[in-house]
């Protein structure tokens, strides 16, 4: 992959539109093909979007569910959005279908393709997607925790005031309400979180919530959130376009679970290269046991 890269983005609402503006901001792909259903829609947004072409040369249309299927990346972000304080669990009985459409729509998905999913409960659809699709599950992942490591990133940065990127430290597992904060393997500048003075007196479980209830708090004030999931994901996308091999957590197939869930990934042009099997207490193992235990519950209804 490289500069010629096609991206095609599905779902035209908020979130798909403000992940194909940061990747015209960005200028890395070459063409941006946008799919939506609800034809107005798309229009409307490759005409709004056409405005702020003069910043990069990236070409955006219109496309065909067929046409997406042949894109190099490939970025599903339809789906029904959550309501104030529902869960992103309680979207599945909605966006299951639509998922199962729009794989169905795009077959024969080119077999080199990436596919990416956002919408949500993006654990519970990647794994359907990985069994739709056909495509190798290397090539078929999810934002999952990225966005929630970066709110947890930012928190700390402000607390004991360095950087977000000097601060390496996640929260895996469920991209949802199961969520956890791996606090034993995070760290500062070599020096384990846990051990700086700022932090000796911050309430943790209250951090944790605040961390995992920021979308409802986003939702509650202003309908959806899609500048932080735009961001997340067109950095992911420039990972892969540049085969830069960051380690993200994202959701990604574990064996050992049977199901997706996010832990630390390496990703570069092909997709997840590895996992990083990162150091996890026996608390924050439960967690993830916990976490793999209710998805799993509500992927084998769907596939069997
Ligand atoms: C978010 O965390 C709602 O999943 C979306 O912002």
């Amino acid at each position: 992959m490289g500069y010629g890269t096609r991206v095609a983005i599905i779902g035209a609402g908020s979130v798909g539109a403000t992940i194909a503006f940061a990747l015209l901001l960005q200028k890395i792909t070459s063409e941006i093909v946008l799919v939506d259903i609800d034809k107005e829609i798309v229009r409307g947004q490759i005409l709004d979007l056409s405005d702020a072409n003069f910043i990069s040369s990236t070409q955006i249309h219109y496309g065909t569910y067929q046409e997406a299927g042949q894109c190099d990346i490939i970025v599903i972000t339809a789906g029904a959005k959550q309501r104030p304080s529902e869960t992103r669990v309680e979207l599945i009985e909605r966006n299951y279908k639509i998922l199962e459409n729009v794989i169905g729509a795009m077959q024969p998905i080119n077999s080199g393709s990436i596919l990416l999913l956002v919408a949500n409960p993006v654990d519970i659809l990647t794994y359907i997607a990985q069994k739709l699709s056909g495509l190798p599950k290397k090539q078929v992942f999810g934002s999952g925790t990225f966005l929630d490591s970066a709110r947890f990133r930012l928190k700390i940065s402000s607390l004991i005031g360095v950087a977000e990127n000097a601060v390496h430290g996640y929260v895996l597992g469920e991209h949802g309400d199961s969520q956890f904060i791996a606090w034993s393997s995070a760290q500062v500048g070599g020096k384990p979180l846990l051990e700086f003075s700022e932090l000796e007196n911050v309430d943790k479980d209250a951090l944790a919530k605040e961390i995992s209830g920021k979308a409802y708090e986003i939702i509650k004030l202003k309908g959806a959130t899609y500048f932080g999931i735009a961001g997340c994901v067109s950095s992911l996308v420039q990972c892969i376009i540049l085969n830069q091999r960051l380690v993200r957590p994202l959701s990604t197939f574990i064996e050992e679970y049977g199901c997706v869930l996010s832990m630390p990934v390496v990703l570069g042009k092909n997709g997840i290269e590895r996992m990083i099997d990162v150091h996890l207490d026996s608390n924050e193992k439960i967690k993830l046991q916990q976490s793999a235990a209710a998805l799993k519950e509500i992927c084998d209804k769907y596939i069997k």
